[in-house]
């Protein structure tokens, strides 16, 4: 039987992981979609978490992406690191068939394993429910797309040890490549 294999890319997947994104995202009127040089600049970032760049391999075949890449959120208490979801993306012949809500939670998984507390995601609430994302401007969080409403969600993770700090609230700040998005 053919298994879904979960794992963080690594140096042979960056073309396997563009031709995901660019079919997963294409669209008759752009060249290329911009997802797929969002996660080139991401890579090159200080943003970039080697652990959390999550791909779905089946088959021997990269079918799925999901990228967890750092983000800071700002108060008048200072600066608290947290995650950003995305881009997250399946191969369309192996659409609906479990692979994204495998590769997503196996993102958040790793996430959770390394202690991180909070991850933000700009999406389909329909999509993200599943995982446990609800509103994020109900949780204390800002960011250019809260006046969005229920596409802006946030998820809290369970905490890795005893002492481990609350989750952050205030404005999410988004690294430079997030701004041609
Ligand atoms: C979104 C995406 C990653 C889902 O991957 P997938 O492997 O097909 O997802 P799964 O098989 O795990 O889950 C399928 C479920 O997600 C739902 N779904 C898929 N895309 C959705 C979307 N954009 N909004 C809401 N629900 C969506 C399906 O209706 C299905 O629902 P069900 O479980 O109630 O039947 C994939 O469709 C994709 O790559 N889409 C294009 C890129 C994209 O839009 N990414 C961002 C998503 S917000």
């Amino acid at each position: 039987m053919t298994t879904l294999r979960l794992r963080p890319e690594g140096p042979a997947d960056t073309g396997p992981v563009r031709r995901v994104l660019a079919t997963a995202f294409a669209r008759p009127d752009v060249a290329a979609p911009p997802e797929v040089g969002l996660v080139n600049e991401l890579r090159d970032s200080d943003a970039w978490m080697p652990e959390l760049a999550m791909v779905a391999e089946y088959g021997g075949e990269v079918v799925g992406y999901a990228l967890l890449t750092r983000v800071r959120v700002k108060s008048d208490r200072g600066s608290a690191p947290a995650l950003t979801l995305g881009p997250v993306a399946v191969a369309p012949h192996r659409q609906k068939v479990g692979h994204g809500t495998a590769v997503v939670q196996a993102a958040l998984d790793a996430a959770t394993e390394l202690g991180e507390r909070l991850v933000v995601v700009l999406g389909s609430p329909a999509y993200y429910r599943r995982f446990g994302f609800s509103r994020a401007d109900r949780m204390g969080l800002t960011s250019p797309w809260s006046g969005l409403g229920e596409p802006w969600q946030a998820l809290v993770l369970p905490p890795a040890t005893s002492d481990a700090a609350a989750p952050p609230q205030g404005e999410v700040v988004f690294p430079p490549p997030w701004a041609k998005v």
